[in-house]
C-alpha cells in the first residue's frame, strides 16, 4: 500500500474504504452480509488500508454500527481512521449536533474519531446548518480530543465549494472527482483551490458509484484495446486519480471482495506522474463515449431514496434508463422496468413533492427525468 501524508503528519492510505456500498442480504441496504463485510474489512486492513468512511447515514443507520463491531471484536482501533459524518439535514437546534455526535461514538464503539465530517454540505444546506451554529460544536469536539479533524463533505458547484472551504479552518475536505467529473461540483479547481490552502482532499466517487467500472461494450473494449491499455477500467479509474499529487485519499466503493482486492492493488503501485500517455488518450476517448451516450448523471448514491413518500426507485430507474443507450439494449432496460418496477412505484406514481431534487447532490431535474425514463422503458416496439 502508498500512503499519503496529510498536514498534520497523518499517512493515509491512498486508497480508503467507503462503507456505504458494503455487500447486503436480499436487496435491502440496511441488512449488511456482514460475514462478506467483515471479510472485505479484514482484507483491507491486512494490505495497508487505514482509513474507513462512513456516515450516520449509511446502510439505512447501519454501517457505523457495523464498522464499530468489526473494529471493536478485531481490535483494529489503532490500526484505522475512523471517518464518519454529521447528517447536518437532521440538526435544529444545536445540542443536537451534540446528541448525535454521541450517538455515533456508541454506533462505533470508541470515544473519538479520527476524521469527522459535516455530511454532504453545499450552499443550502450550509446556511440551513449554520441556523445551529456548529462551529463552536466542532470547535469543542476537537478541543476535547473526540473528534481528531474536522472536515465536510461536498455536493454543489464551485463557488459554494469556495465560500466552505474559506468559512472554517478545516483539516480537510471530500469531495466527488472521477475523470467524467473534472468539470463538475468543486471538480479540479476545486482540487486546485484545496490544494493551494493547504487542505488535504478525499476523494469519493471515484468511479462514479460504478459507472466508469462496469460498462463495457465492444466499442468500449476497442477504445482499450486500440490503445494497448490492458488494466481493467475500474484500474484506469482509480489510477487516473492516483496520478494527481493534490489527491489525499480516494475511497472505494467497492460492494464486494474481488473488487476490493483489485481496487487495493491499484492502490499499492501506481503514483503520482504514472499515468502513461495511452491511459491519457483511452481516458478523453471514454470520456466522449459516455458523454455522447449518457441521459442522466445519477451516481446512485440513494440520497433521493429515503424521504420519497412513494418510494420510487429513482436510482434504479435512471440506470435502467441509462444503461438504454449506453448498452445500446433497450429491451434489456425494458424487460427489468417492466418487471422490477410496480405500477405504485413507477414515475407516475410521483406526488410532485420536490424533496428528491433537494436531496440529489448531482442537481438532477429528478422528476422531470424520471417522467421522460417512464416514457422511454415503456415504449413497445
Ligand atoms: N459524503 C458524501 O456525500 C458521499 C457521497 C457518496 C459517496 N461517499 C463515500 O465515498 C465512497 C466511495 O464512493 P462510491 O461508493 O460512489 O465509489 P465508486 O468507487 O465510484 O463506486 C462504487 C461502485 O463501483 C463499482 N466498483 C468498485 N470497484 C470496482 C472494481 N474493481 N471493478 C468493478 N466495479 C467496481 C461497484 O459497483 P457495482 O456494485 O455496481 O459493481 C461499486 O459499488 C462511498 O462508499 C462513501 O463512503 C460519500
Amino acid at each position: 500500500m502508498k500512503y499519503r501524508k496529510f498536514r498534520d503528519g497523518a499517512q493515509v492510505s491512498q486508497v480508503g474504504l467507503g462503507c456505504m456500498r458494503l455487500p447486503i442480504v436480499d436487496g435491502d441496504t440496511a441488512h449488511i452480509d456482514e460475514k462478506k463485510a467483515e471479510e472485505m474489512v479484514l482484507y483491507a486492513v491486512e494490505n495497508g488500508v487505514n482509513y474507513f468512511d462512513s456516515a450516520y447515514a449509511y446502510h439505512g443507520k447501519m454501517s457505523e454500527k457495523f464498522v464499530g463491531k468489526v473494529v471493536k471484536n478485531n481490535n483494529l482501533r489503532d490500526k484505522v481512521y475512523l471517518a464518519t459524518k454529521s447528517p447536518t439535514w437532521l440538526v435544529r437546534e444545536h445540542n443536537t449536533y451534540y446528541t448525535l455526535f454521541e450517538e455515533q461514538l456508541d454506533n462505533l464503539q470508541t470515544d473519538y474519531v479520527d476524521f469527522y465530517l459535516m455530511h454532504s454540505l453545499g450552499a443550502a444546506s450550509w446556511r440551513n446548518a449554520l441556523k445551529s451554529d456548529p462551529l463552536p460544536f466542532l470547535d469543542a469536539i476537537k478541543q476535547e480530543g473526540r473528534a481528531r479533524r474536522i472536515g465536510f463533505s461536498f455536493h454543489d458547484n464551485l463557488p459554494a465549494f469556495k465560500q466552505i472551504v474559506d468559512a472554517y479552518d478545516w483539516d480537510f475536505c471530500q469531495i466527488q472527482l472521477n475523470y467524467m467529473d473534472e468539470n463538475y461540483q468543486a471538480g479540479m479547481k476545486g482540487l486546485a483551490y484545496a490544494a493551494q490552502k493547504g487542505l488535504p482532499v478525499v476523494v469519493m466517487e471515484p468511479l462514479k458509484g460504478g459507472q466508469l467500472a462496469s460498462i463495457l461494450t465492444p466499442q468500449m473494449q476497442q477504445i482499450l484495446d486500440e490503445n494497448s491499455v490492458s488494466l481493467s477500467l475500474a484500474g484506469l479509474g482509480l489510477k487516473y486519480l492516483f496520478d494527481k499529487p493534490e489527491v489525499g485519499c480516494v475511497l472505494s466503493g467497492a460492494s464486494n471482495l474481488a473488487q476490493l482486492k483489485e481496487n487495493i492493488e491499484m492502490a499499492s503501485s501506481a503514483d503520482v506522474g504514472e499515468l502513461r500517455e495511452n491511459e491519457k488518450k483511452v481516458i478523453e476517448e471514454l470520456k466522449a463515449f459516455y458523454n455522447a451516450r449518457t441521459k442522466v448523471p445519477c451516481t446512485g448514491c440513494l440520497y433521493c431514496i429515503d424521504d420519497c413518500p412513494q418510494r420510487i426507485p429513482i436510482n434504479s430507474i435512471f440506470s435502467m434508463y441509462n444503461n438504454m443507450y449506453i448498452y445500446d439494449n433497450p429491451e434489456s432496460s425494458r424487460v427489468q422496468f417492466a418487471m422490477n418496477v410496480p405500477d405504485k412505484r413507477r414515475p407516475s406514481a410521483c406526488q410532485d413533492c420536490g424533496i428528491c431534487e433537494e436531496k440529489c447532490p448531482q442537481g438532477i431535474a429528478v422528476r422531470r427525468e424520471l417522467k421522460i425514463a417512464q416514457e422511454r422503458l415503456e415504449v413497445k416496439e
